[in-house]
């Protein structure tokens, strides 16, 4: 039964950092709202900064054509924060009143954000100030709070279990100590699971603070076993005493100075977050897509899809915002692990 929306006019827009699977979203929603509502969709250019700037186009079916396997964003993403002011300019403070005269003045019903943290408590505060909004998480990081996981974190880690698996032969071939920095800002999941996946001996993981010595000690054991190499798996948010270089390249020469070991090390960096979409995250993009327009014809504003023990679900965006879902230390993939020998830096 196709439950017509009465033809609402929804505006959609990307911000914070990119990954894949944004623009398989983004038909999710478009054809949707097209097809099955007679919904108008309006792309907004580069997240909030194009709803400050009035830059939005209309999106036609012809426009979601071919973009379920293109990486990045078809509109554009920033990281523009409308109610983080720097102080240092009087108009910054306008942004937010812009942003609610623009959703307005374009005739918006709803303003569908696709985001992480950052975007999606931005999406609260406008709901709170009086527009309709539904938040769909998207990360490669994987840590939004309220849902199993993000769309962009699968594509992740595959890439990143790729260069691992990549890095075992020359390891091999040269008996050293490979060291791999992956992304996740606070989190952790991504080097957990391309960790697991790419046979990590050591996994490094800002949620357990680690021991330069407990690492020295574990990798000069695994030589005195005849293990000739040994893999290294960081997540970037670890501690990092030298901020001016990467925790890999600190934590290679502190590993070469306690063990003597030959190290090397790789900072896999925004190659995680390019490309094309797993098909795992082409398949949960579309389904947050689908679903957060059906939330909206049913006029069910302020909250974001999830998805929950494997069912679509919504979450209050009042209980999203401001918070991180981390890896807790007892997180069953993190004993399995240590179970199998694994190292923590512990
Ligand atoms: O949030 C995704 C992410 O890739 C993080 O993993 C990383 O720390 C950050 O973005 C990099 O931010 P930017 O794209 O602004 O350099």
């Amino acid at each position: 039964m196709t439950k017509k929306s009465g033809g609402m006019k929804i505006g959609i827009l990307t911000a914070g950092g990119d990954c894949p699977g944004i623009n398989a979203a983004i038909r999710g929603v478009g054809k949707t709202a097209i097809l099955k509502y007679s919904m108008q969709l309006i792309g907004i250019s580069d997240g909030f900064t194009g709803m400050i700037n009035k830059e939005y186009r209309e999106l036609t079916e012809h426009d979601l054509s071919g973009i379920l396997t293109v990486g990045g964003t078809i509109l554009g993403t920033s990281r523009e924060k409308p109610f983080k002011s720097s102080g240092k300019n009087k108009n910054e403070i306008k942004r937010p009143v812009l942003i609610k005269e623009h959703y307005e003045q374009m005739g918006l019903d709803c303003l569908v954000c696709i985001g992480g943290n950052g975007t999606l408590k931005t999406a609260y505060l406008l709901s709170l100030e009086g527009l309709n909004v539904v938040g769909i998480p998207k990360t490669i990081d994987n840590d939004v709070w309220g849902t199993d996981i993000t769309f962009g974190f699968d594509s992740a880690v595959n890439i990143a279990t790729e260069a691992i698996d990549r890095l075992h032969s020359t390891a091999n071939s040269h008996k050293r100590i490979m060291l791999i920095e992956l992304m996740g800002h606070n989190a952790g999941w991504i080097a957990l699971y391309s960790g697991i996946a790419g046979g990590g001996d050591v996994i490094l993981i800002p949620e357990i603070p680690y021991k330069e010595e407990k690492i020295a000690e574990y990798l000069l054991r695994r030589t005195d076993e005849n293990k000739p190499y040994s893999i290294v798996v960081i997540g970037e948010g670890v501690e990092n005493p030298h901020k001016e270089r990467s925790v890999a390249h600190y934590l290679s020469n502190r590993i070469n100075e306690l063990t003597g070991l030959e190290t090397r090390e790789t900072v896999l960096g925004y190659i995680q977050r390019g490309g094309t979409p797993s098909p795992m995250d082409r398949v949960l993009a579309t389904q947050y897509g689908t679903a957060a327009v059906d939330m909206i014809a049913e006029r069910d504003f302020g909250k974001m899809v999830a998805l929950k023990n494997g069912h679509l679900d919504s979450v209050p965006l009042s209980d999203v915002s401001g918070k991180l879902k981390l890896v807790a230390p007892d997180n069953p993939l993190v004993i399995q692990a240590l179970n199998m020998g694994t190292s923590f830096g512990v």
